[in-house]
């Protein structure tokens, strides 16, 4: 077993993570930081930043969790992940033609460096690039946010996963900085649907609600080197390791060293203040606390992740 900094054991009967996550929400309750809900969203601004929950998934399909790990969040840019995986495995290599695989160094929202890099994105999960993906993968399904939808239902075995409409429409009345990075795009040819309805399907996929434990079963496959829940393979070994890697240096936008650094596990952030967590051939987590930092990132949920890996000794380093 791998030298931690604190006792991870759990009593008989209970799960090998239940005493460490129980020690890690009292820990963030006890907190006087929380963050700030994103307030550019008007429907996520009003949420309570002292909420927090966390779960994890075994590769074997069990989950289980602390506080407040049952209940639905916005899970916005966390989708992200989903949509790549989707796209690589229908598309295969092609997909790296519209988006790079760097960490960009700038907020998730950014213009700047798209103009100097000739409307390519830097990678698939800042925003200008998941549009891209989400472009390719309407493409390629007819139904992006369905087809993410979906997926995220079949692997969590969750049928009650779903859009949610005041969300998407909230962000559609506020979205003129995505509007801007879509047509900018599109100026380089680098989306091919109209604007507004690419915007449409990238809302409408952001404005998925689901719980830390939909989502941490959801991300099994990345744990389990590409194997769905049923067994199939969604992935090939190495297209789930590079996944793996560009959440780990791309994941959490310009905070991804930080993250790398305290955590140690690939990792994907949304606004909606979820975090999901990779340990590859372990187990994947999910955090969810709406209170983020300036960067857009959870700020109980970064410091939970960081406390698990400490505690427990788990990263992939
Ligand atoms: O595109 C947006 O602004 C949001 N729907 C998603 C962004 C997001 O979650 C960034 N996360 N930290």
């Amino acid at each position: 077993a791998p030298a931690a900094d604190g006792d991870a054991s759990s009593r008989p009967g209970e799960h090998r993570f239940s005493a460490v996550l129980h020690r890690i929400a009292e820990e963030m309750a006890a907190r006087d930081d929380h963050g700030a809900p994103a307030d550019y969203i008007p429907m996520l601004a009003g949420a309570d930043p002292r909420r927090f929950g966390m779960a994890v998934a075994e590769p074997d399909g069990t989950v289980y969790g602390v506080g407040e790990w049952r209940q639905p969040f916005s899970a916005q840019s966390i989708t992200k992940v989903f949509a790549l995986a989707l796209a690589l495995s229908l598309d295969g290599e092609r997909i790296w033609r519209g988006v790079g695989r760097e960490p960009s160094g700038n907020p998730f929202n950014s213009l700047v460096q798209l103009e100097y890099e000739n409307g390519i994105p830097r990678n698939p999960f800042i925003n200008a690039g998941a549009l891209v993906v989400t472009d390719r993968l309407q493409e390629l399904t007819g139904d992006a946010a369905g087809q993410v939808r979906e997926l995220l239902r079949r692997e969590s075995g969750n049928p009650d996963i779903d859009f949610v409409p005041e969300v998407a429409a909230s962000e559609a009345a506020h979205g003129d900085r995505n509007a801007a990075l879509a047509h900018f795009m599109a100026a380089y040819g680098n989306v091919t649907h109209p604007v507004p309805d690419l915007l449409t399907a990238y809302f409408r996929q952001c404005s998925i609600e689901a719980s830390c434990a939909d989502l941490a079963l959801s991300a099994g496959f990345l744990a389990r080197h590409g194997v769905r829940a049923d067994g199939s393979a969604l992935l090939t070994r190495s297209q789930a390791k590079q996944v793996n890697a560009v959440m780990l240096t791309c994941g959490t936008y310009d905070a991804a060293g930080e993250f790398a650094y305290r955590v140690g596990l690939p990792g994907k952030s949304g606004v909606g203040g979820g975090i999901i967590a990779i340990v590859p051939g372990e187990c994947t987590l999910c955090v969810w606390s709406p209170g983020l930092d300036r960067r857009g990132n959870s700020v109980a949920g970064v410091a939970a992740l960081d406390r698990f890996t400490t505690l427990t000794g788990l990263s992939v380093f």
